[in-house]
């Protein structure tokens, strides 16, 4: 069952590919480092894991994990870059077999859809408490809950 936040993000990203595309021009351009930075000041830190919502987790599936309200989350700020810095090195379509170091031929990171289409195994393997992925953990426990929190309120392209 879709939440209305979750249909919204849906109809987002079908009318929303240059939007997309710019977010990862602005992801590529900047490396991720400043709006790593944004997202922080934004409050994520704030809202991430507890958030207002009463209930701290641990969660035991994406389906129980809360999206705080007023989640300064999005694509452009915290999701793209946080792929591309930890996930696309292996997870992208465009790697070549020999270099994907294992990584399923079937499961990519290419776009907000993909990510979307396959959050329930994003979340198991590397939001919140999950740790399996990337094998070698790279990944801080604030943005590991940055991802839950992200996640949990559909993977919104645009904060509002
Ligand atoms: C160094 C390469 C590498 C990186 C980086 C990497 N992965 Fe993986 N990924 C793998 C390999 C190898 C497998 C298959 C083995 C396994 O499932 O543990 C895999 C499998 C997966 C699967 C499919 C298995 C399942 O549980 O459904 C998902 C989902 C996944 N990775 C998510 C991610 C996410 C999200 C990131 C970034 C936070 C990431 N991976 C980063 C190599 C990588």
């Amino acid at each position: 069952m879709l939440s209305a936040r979750e249909r919204s993000a849906w109809a987002r990203i079908g009318a929303s590919a240059f939007a997309l595309a710019f977010a990862l021009t602005l992801a590529c351009g900047d490396d991720g480092g400043g709006t790593e930075t944004d997202a922080g000041t934004g409050g994520a830190s704030d809202s991430a894991g507890t958030g207002e919502t009463g209930d701290p987790g641990p969660w035991s599936s994406l389906d129980e994990r809360p999206c705080p309200p007023d989640s300064p989350l999005d694509a452009a700020n915290f999701g793209v870059p946080f792929f591309l810095t930890h996930c696309t090195g292996c997870h992208s379509s465009t790697i070549a077999t020999e270099d994907r170091q294992g990584a399923p031929a079937n499961v990519n990171f290419d776009n907000v859809d993909e990510i979307v289409a396959q959050a329930d195994r994003v979340w198991a393997r590397s939001a919140d408490q999950n740790e399996t992925m990337p094998p070698i953990n790279s990944v801080s426990a604030a943005e590991r809950a940055m991802l839950g929190e992200w996640l949990a309120c559909g993977a919104p392209l645009k904060a509002e």
